[in-house]
């Protein structure tokens, strides 16, 4: 039988992450047999390549979706949380990368690795979530842990990329560095302080609690996806001067014993996952090596001396990547697979 083909649009075309998951899908080899390329009226009628061919970049509207069959998102979370039902009403199914819908109880909330199943509860409302960046790249090693081990509580710090805020935060980076290099003054636009040669404990807005919105996002997001409410989770979120690759000290106190050489041969064969972690030799994962990479890197893997049960580790993934496009499009190609 012939392989089965799809209509696919993505919305946010023209963005850091929309460039990413056109490159995925042709990388990947998705099953495409048209493209539609969506991003607001100031990019329209602009050209993109898809596959060698030139792609007219269309308005986002209501209706852009009628006769698409997969919708990918990454347009920001008001654009999805207006025109994905408009999609799903069309028939369409969208993979969200947005946070507008994640926590929404009947939208499935999907990292391949760690949660395949969850993708059949796309018939729900047709949207299917991707999740933050941070949390995608902490449970993809985490999983395998929480099966064999169990997981009481995670403490984890972030050292997130600039690229997750999208082009214009890689430009001010870039424009920053330039500017403080030839000791001129510097323009803030993108965030409210300075982020070149410094780090921003703030991603998102602060919320009541005193945790920023990223920080909660990590919270919650990893109880859903792991299914699993009793799991204790506390984030600091920060910003630092990376264009590319989110890094990640994670430390968590697991039900049963468990020793780090045991934790590196369990995720020496775990899915998305890369052991890299060598200290003697200088060798952990950077961010700057996994820019580019679609595995998720686990390196410093060593036992937390201050309690019976606990392991470190530092955690390193393309936040473009793994941390949002590549997740989108292995969702989409389970859906492909297994549900259209
Ligand atoms: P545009 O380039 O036309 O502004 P990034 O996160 O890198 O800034 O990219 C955001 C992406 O989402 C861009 O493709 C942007 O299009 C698109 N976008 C933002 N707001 C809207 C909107 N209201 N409708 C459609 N596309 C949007």
């Amino acid at each position: 039988m012939p392989e089965k083909k799809f209509n696919v649009a993505v919305a946010g075309a023209t963005g850091a992450v929309g460039n990413q998951m056109i490159a995925c899908l042709e990388e990947r080899e998705f099953p495409v047999k048209s493209i539609k390329l969506l991003a607001s009226h100031r990019s329209a009628g602009r050209k993109q390549r898809f596959k060698g061919d030139w792609v007219v970049v269309e308005n986002l509207k209501e209706s852009s979706f009628n006769g698409v069959d997969i919708a990918i998102f990454s347009a920001g979370g008001d654009a999805s949380k207006k025109y994905a039902p408009f999609a799903a009403k069309a028939g369409c199914v969208v993979v969200d990368n947005s946070s507008a819908w994640r926590m929404d109880p009947e939208v499935p909330l999907v990292v391949p690795e760690v949660n395949p199943h969850a993708v059949a509860d796309y018939t729900n409302k047709g949207i299917i979530a991707n999740p933050n960046c941070s949390t995608i790249q902490m449970v993809v090693p985490l999983k395998p842990i929480y099966d064999k081990y169990g997981i009481k509580r995670i403490i984890v710090s972030t050292y997130q990329a600039v690229s997750g805020t999208g082009i214009k935060a890689m430009d001010e980076l870039s424009d920053q560095t330039r500017c403080l290099i030839h000791s001129e003054k510097c323009k803030i636009n993108v965030y409210p302080h300075q982020i070149a040669f410094n780090c921003l404990p703030h991603i998102d807005v602060f919320l009541d609690n005193g945790y920023t919105k990223e920080e909660m996002k990590m919270v919650n997001e990893t109880k859903k996806i792991l299914e699993d409410d009793s799991i204790g989770v506390t984030a600091t979120t920060v910003r630092v001067p990376v264009f590319i690759g989110h890094s990640e000290s994670i430390n968590i106190e697991t039900k049963k014993h468990v020793t780090a050489d045991e934790v590196r041969v369990l995720l020496e064969t775990a899915a998305g996952v890369k052991v890299v972690d060598n200290p003697k030799e200088n060798i952990y994962p950077l961010a700057i090596d996994a820019a580019g990479q679609d595995l998720t890197f686990v390196g410093r893997i060593r036992e937390d001396e201050s309690i019976p049960n606990g392991i470190n580790m530092w955690v390193v993934a393309d936040n473009i990547r793994k941390g949002a496009a590549t997740n989108a499009v292995q969702i989409a190609e389970i859906l492909a697979k297994e549900y259209l």
